[in-house]
């Protein structure tokens, strides 16, 4: 038991820190390097965003201290667009999985937009999604290009 005990805090504490590796892609090597000094990839695997987004991520980033050259940050950027942008996502069709991964709304968010629509028939645009309880409409703004219906 005590070994257990160990071996959960331990995952806890360094979640696969660099087990995962990044897609092969132009420019993956810089962004190991500027990205992978604090921390694993882990959390930004699973993100996806637009280029605004992921320029914010940065931009971030370097107020937390990481550190490059403009024209290494270009490139970061580029490979970070190519590899995680937002896939489209169909809210009458997807899976409750599918729609957690593609919004990036939790489990349960996802949950009730498949439940409202089972409940209430097809959206039939952005400003039904708002009607779901618990949906973040201003945080689902910058996905709004990438959802069909
Ligand atoms: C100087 C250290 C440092 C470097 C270098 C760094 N980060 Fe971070 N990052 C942090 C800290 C601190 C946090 C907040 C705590 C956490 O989630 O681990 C964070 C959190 C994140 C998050 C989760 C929060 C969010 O905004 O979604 C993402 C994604 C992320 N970093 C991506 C990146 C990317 C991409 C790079 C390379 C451009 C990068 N990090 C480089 C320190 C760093």
């Amino acid at each position: 038991m005590r070994f257990l005990g160990l071996l959960v805090i331990g995952m806890v504490v360094c979640p696969a820190q660099n087990t995962k590796q990044l897609p092969e892609g132009p420019g993956r090597k810089t962004t190991e390097r500027l990205c992978g000094s604090c921390h694993g990839f882990g959390n930004f695997m699973r993100k996806r965003d637009t280029r605004d987004g992921w320029n914010n991520v940065i931009e971030d980033m370097i107020r937390r201290g990481a550190k490059g050259e403009e024209e290494e940050w270009a490139e970061v950027s580029d490979y970070l667009v190519a590899q995680f942008s937002p896939v489209r996502v169909n809210v009458n069709q997807a899976t409750a999985a599918q729609i957690a991964e593609g919004l990036q709304v939790k489990a349960a968010v996802a949950a009730a937009i498949v439940k409202h629509r089972e409940g209430n028939g097809a959206f039939k645009g952005f400003e039904d999604l708002g009607k779901v309880a618990g949906v973040d409409v201003a945080a689902l703004e910058a996905r709004r290009m990438f959802i069909d219906y």
